[in-house]
């Protein structure tokens, strides 16, 4: 087997890496837009210490646009790349969770080139435009999960369409990623748990499934390590800045691991519940849905749910997977199941039509391939009742 490793991020980690920023913005040019979210990157200082960094650097120009919300949709991306168009920007700063990054990086895209985002993002077909050029981004996470810092994803949704789908291109990578825990320290404990979990996902779901990369799988084996350690001290503690730490970094060996390596099942069935309920954060429809399809899965890669249920503390037997996640869940005091999430029993038929119009491809790449469509109703329909 031949494993291949491409990363073309320059990572900037650790305690005070703001400070780093117009060092590295200044690189790419004068004027930069910072793409974030309405109010945490304010609230939590991390805005002022990026544009401290900015203009202590002779960056003067700046703009702002900071309507991403999140489950970031097509018309945010599309807006704030004709600001960055019509404002002839340099280069961008996504400053935010993983809806601020994932927009950053889609923003450079569509402002750099012809069209609209959703003529992007991937349909099993494929994406309707090949990008040619791109904008530098710099990624500044301000949560620790998504590891949207250093990969080639952005999951945009789009509310008209009901559909979230992904832009997956080699020019959507950040040029850099400024990765500082102290600007995670005001996460409250749920969203630390919810995307922390997402986080664990990445990394589950990337040694599990059907791709295969050694080199990639060591980042996951690292992260699952550490998430397991630290997530619950980061939610209990929240000003524990170790456990920040250790969880800025899992986050973002994950993230490396999905890049190379892809999701699974987890994901695929995910999108569709957070594009029809855009309340439901994705971390949370996650947890909804992980020890139903470990369950339905761990047959099927029986070594690496093994080593997964070792490195989460539960011995090393492949079933032993579904109680590391389920004990997970109830300690962090995430959702059990889609019923709690306000997802309704009426719209699980359509739930599973999603997942075979827009995500199909990924059938060759869970665990197990289904072979009737009905194994994923089944597999909603038990994650709506909260039944293994
Ligand atoms: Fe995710």
């Amino acid at each position: 087997m031949v494993s291949n490793f491409y990363l073309p991020v320059e990572v900037f980690f650790g305690k005070g890496a703001t400070q780093k920023v117009g060092e590295v913005a200044r690189r790419f040019g004068f004027k930069g837009l910072i793409i974030t979210g309405r109010r945490s990157s304010k609230e939590n200082g991390s805005l002022q210490r990026v544009l401290d960094s900015l203009k202590k650097n002779g960056l003067q120009e700046i703009l702002i646009y900071d309507k991403v919300k999140p489950n970031p949709t097509d018309e945010s991306v599309n807006e704030a790349a004709r600001l960055a168009v019509e404002e002839k920007v340099d280069f961008i700063v996504g400053l935010g969770g993983g809806s601020a990054l994932d927009a950053a990086k889609a923003v450079s895209i569509v402002s750099s080139n012809e069209g609209s985002v959703w003529d992007y993002v991937k349909y099993p077909e494929g994406a309707r435009l090949v990008p040619f050029y791109n904008r530098p981004v710099i990624c500044i996470p301000t949560t620790s999960g998504t590891g949207s810092e250093v990969d080639r994803y952005s999951v945009i949704s789009s509310p008209m369409r009901k559909e979230k789908l992904v832009v997956s291109h080699s020019l959507n990578y950040p040029k850099a990623a400024v990765i500082d825990p102290l600007n995670t320290l005001s996460m409250p404990p749920e969203l630390t748990a919810i995307t922390g979990f997402d986080a664990l996902v990445h990394a589950l779901e990337s040694l599990t499934n059907r791709a295969q990369n050694f080199m990639a799988e060591e980042y996951a084996i690292k992260a699952i390590g550490l998430i397991a350690r630290w997530l619950p001290v980061a939610v209990q503690e929240p000003d524990n800045l170790e456990a920040r730490e250790k969880m800025s970094y899992a986050a973002m060996l994950a993230g490396i691991a999905i890049d190379h390596l892809g999701v699974a099942f987890i994901h695929t069935l995910e999108h569709p519940v957070s594009a029809h309920y855009p309340h439901v954060a994705h971390g949370a429809g996650l947890a909804a849905l992980a020890p139903y399809i470990t369950q339905y899965n761990y047959e099927y890669n029986k070594e690496k749910y093994a080593l997964f249920a070792e490195l989460m503390g539960y011995g090393n037997e492949a079933y032993r997977a579904v109680d590391a996640l389920i004990n997970l869940i109830e300690t962090l005091g995430l959702p059990k199941n889609l019923k709690e999430l306000g997802v309704e029993e009426g719209i699980l038929d359509r739930l599973t039509e999603d997942v075979y119009m827009l995500s199909r491809h990924s059938f060759l790449v869970n665990p197990r391939e289904p072979k009737e469509l009905d194994e994923i109703r089944e597999l909603y329909q038990r994650a709506y009742e909260g039944s293994l």
